[in-house]
């Protein structure tokens, strides 16, 4: 009891240090950050008072994200300019973090695209070009940050941001669907070779969730209608739903959870086998 009320009130002052960038916040980099699931996620952190990095194809909104994240509550946080297929823009973006924000604590792959192209139709560029963004650039983001990691002997956290499409799927969504299976084993690779640094890799597959790269079909009133009698927590679910799991993730209360996916969906796989 008297425990926990000195706690609640120092918390303030711990927040208040944390939103200083002192060296109790920690760097969370997000990659494809500056919105949707990505900036919801760097939104659940920003509360925290963490200090947060969006890497992003588009400079100009990685900018922006990171000014509404320290408006929310984050530490000095900062957008760059990074294609995460690009490794030479990877490693540059990663150097600037590690030289001039004390290294990266945790690694959010959130990157992705879904082209949503009937297989029969799917040009062979196409294809690789998912596979490249969703799969390769985490490969990229992961092994450079990690190496910056076990040299800096503090541990950290990846994670990775799959999709229910890793174990059902359709025609419109075979390459989204193989990229993310493939990206699962990535990152279950990934913890077997970085564990004993003190570093875990999990993964997040969301449901169904409002943002731009689904808003074509959600926000029609028939297939709104359609996903909310289907998923059985009744509603799409919203980047932040995501944000919360990325959060017990990546927290000290989660080093013994390594290699696994927790499935952030409302219910929907239950019902889809
Ligand atoms: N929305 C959903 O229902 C849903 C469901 C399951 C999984 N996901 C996954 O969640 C992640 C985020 O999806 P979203 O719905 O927020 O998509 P979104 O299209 O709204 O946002 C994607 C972000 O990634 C960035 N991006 C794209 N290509 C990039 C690249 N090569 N390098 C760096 N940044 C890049 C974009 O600029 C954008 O900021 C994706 O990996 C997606 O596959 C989404």
């Amino acid at each position: 009891m008297v425990v926990r009320a000195a706690r609640q009130s120092l918390l303030p002052f711990i927040k208040s240090l944390m939103s200083k960038g002192s060296i109790m916040s920690r760097l969370i980099v997000i990659t494809g950050g500056s919105r949707g699931i990505g900036f919801g996620i760097a939104t659940c952190f920003a509360r925290l008072g963490e200090r947060i990095a969006i890497l992003d194809v588009d400079p100009l909104a990685a900018a922006a994200a990171a000014e509404k994240l320290q408006a929310a509550g984050a530490g000095p946080s900062i957008g760059l300019a990074c294609d995460v297929v690009d490794r030479a823009q990877v490693a540059a973006a990663i150097a600037i973090l590690d030289r001039d924000h004390g290294g990266i604590d945790v690694l959010i792959n959130n990157a992705g695209i879904c082209p949503f192209i009937d297989i029969m139709d799917l040009e062979p560029r196409v294809w690789q070009r998912t596979m490249d963004v969703n799969m390769t650039g985490a490969f990229h983001c992961t092994q450079l940050a990690a190496a910056g990691m076990i040299k800096r002997g503090r541990g950290g956290r990846m994670l990775f941001v799959t999709s229910l499409a890793e174990n059902v799927t359709g025609p419109m969504q075979v390459d989204y669907g193989a990229s993310k299976a493939g990206l699962r084993m990535t990152m279950v690779g990934f913890a077997t070779a970085l564990g004993k640094h003190g570093i875990t890799c999990n993964a997040i597959a969301p449901g169904m969730i409002l943002t731009d790269m689904t808003a074509h079909h959600w926000t029609l009133p028939g297939p709104a209608a359609e996903i909310k009698a289907r998923v059985p927590v009744g509603r799409i679910g919203t980047p932040e739903d995501i944000g919360h799991a990325a959060v017990f993730l990546a927290s000290t209360g989660a080093a013994y959870v390594n290699g696994i996916t927790i499935r952030v969906d409302g219910g929907h796989q239950a019902v889809c086998v």
